[in-house]
């Protein structure tokens, strides 16, 4: 019984933050809620994760990782010195068999979600994303430490929304 109240409490929770924020954000005001309702609770808690995903970390991800972890690859200059095409497509294509941000989450790799989690909240807690010789080219590319911290907001709401929705 009470476990039941608490998982109506959830969606009737998750379902006002929904509301809020499609009030507040006016360019999403059509997508967000329509089909929403008919999610069970635990799906609605990975939906709401889902939006806070692609309005809070993917646009992160798109300026600092998409060009190795997607198909929307901006190629820089350089790729044009003999060699480093090479290296570059070599890199290109190891970073996408590894994950590939093009879908949003869960992105559907080889990993399953929790394990494409743990792999980003590894390289984000030890900064070893984007590669150190890609920091030397694109000085710009560091995450940095406000970024670092919605990432890890969002790896750690889903991870508990998960184990939520497996329960
Ligand atoms: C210059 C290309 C490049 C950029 C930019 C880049 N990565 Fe990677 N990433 C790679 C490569 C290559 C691999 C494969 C493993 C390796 O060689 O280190 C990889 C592997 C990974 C892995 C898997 C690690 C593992 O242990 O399985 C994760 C997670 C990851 N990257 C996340 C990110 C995130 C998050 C960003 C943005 C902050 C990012 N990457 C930016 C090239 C890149």
């Amino acid at each position: 019984m009470k476990k039941h109240s608490l998982k109506t409490f959830i969606y009737y929770l998750s379902f006002y933050v929904l509301a809020l924020s499609s009030t507040f954000a006016h360019k999403n005001h059509n997508s967000v809620p329509q089909n929403a309702p008919q999610l069970k609770p635990q799906e609605m808690q990975l939906f709401t994760i889902n939006e806070f995903y692609k309005d809070k970390v993917k646009p992160i991800f798109q300026k600092k990782c998409f060009d190795c972890h997607s198909q929307n690859t901006q190629y820089p200059w350089y790729y044009k010195i003999p060699g480093a095409k090479q290296l570059i497509d070599d890199d290109l294509k190891k970073a996408k068999e590894h994950l590939d941000f093009s879908n949003d989450f869960p992105f559907g790799g080889h990993g399953t979600p929790n394990e494409d989690l743990d792999a980003i909240e590894d390289v984000t807690k030890d900064n070893s994303m984007p590669p150190f010789r890609y920091w030397i080219l694109r000085w710009d590319s560091r995450i940095l430490y406000e970024e670092k911290r919605i990432i890890l907001e969002w790896v750690n709401r889903s991870k508990a929304a998960l184990k939520e929705k497996n329960k």
